[in-house]
């Protein structure tokens, strides 16, 4: 390949990389991502749920790796929540848009509960940990009460 080539095929790479960064999401991009998020928040929390239920033994080594990528993810879902998605289908109900003061304090909680139990986890015993987790879930379903179509 020749050099003049390169230089156009680099320039494209570059050109598209920043469109991609100065661009607004898409709605069904953001609908999406949150969802992804979202759905990996679930992902961890159920086998944290099924120790806690004494389903699965419990598992310390695995309830404290897990808690850890629960803190992880917690402060990435707002992020997908955004205006312009408000038309896009799906599950969040209206009301968001008209409360994102209160829905976004909700994330905030739930930042600080998660990494709150990710830090009891280190040491901490099942008692503690457990009721750590009740209130971190709680948060969940407090929220999805007040702003998620009910399926
Ligand atoms: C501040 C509000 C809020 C909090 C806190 C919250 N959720 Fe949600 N959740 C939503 C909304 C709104 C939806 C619907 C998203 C959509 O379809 O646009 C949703 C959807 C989901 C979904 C379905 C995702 C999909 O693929 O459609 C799962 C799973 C989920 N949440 C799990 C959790 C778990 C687990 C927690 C706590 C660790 C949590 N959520 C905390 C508001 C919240």
């Amino acid at each position: 390949m020749n050099n003049g080539i390169l230089r156009i095929l680099f320039l494209f790479v570059l050109m598209s990389v920043t469109q991609y960064v100065h661009s607004d999401p898409k709605p069904d991009d953001a609908v999406h991502y949150r969802q992804g998020i979202l759905m990996a928040l679930g992902w961890n929390v159920s086998p944290m749920g099924a120790m806690v239920k004494d389903k699965v033994p419990y598992d310390a080594e695995r309830f404290r790796f897990l808690a850890k990528r629960l803190a992880l993810l917690a402060p990435m879902a707002s992020e997908g929540f955004i205006e312009s998605s408000s038309s896009a289908e799906s599950d969040t109900r209206p009301e968001v848009w008209e409360n994102l003061e209160d829905f976004n304090q909700r994330f905030a909680e739930l930042e600080k509960v998660s990494s709150d139990l990710a830090a009891i986890t280190i040491n901490g015993e099942r008692e503690a940990v457990v009721k750590q987790f009740i209130a971190t879930v709680n948060v969940c379903k407090d929220c999805h009460d007040n702003y998620r179509v009910k399926r």
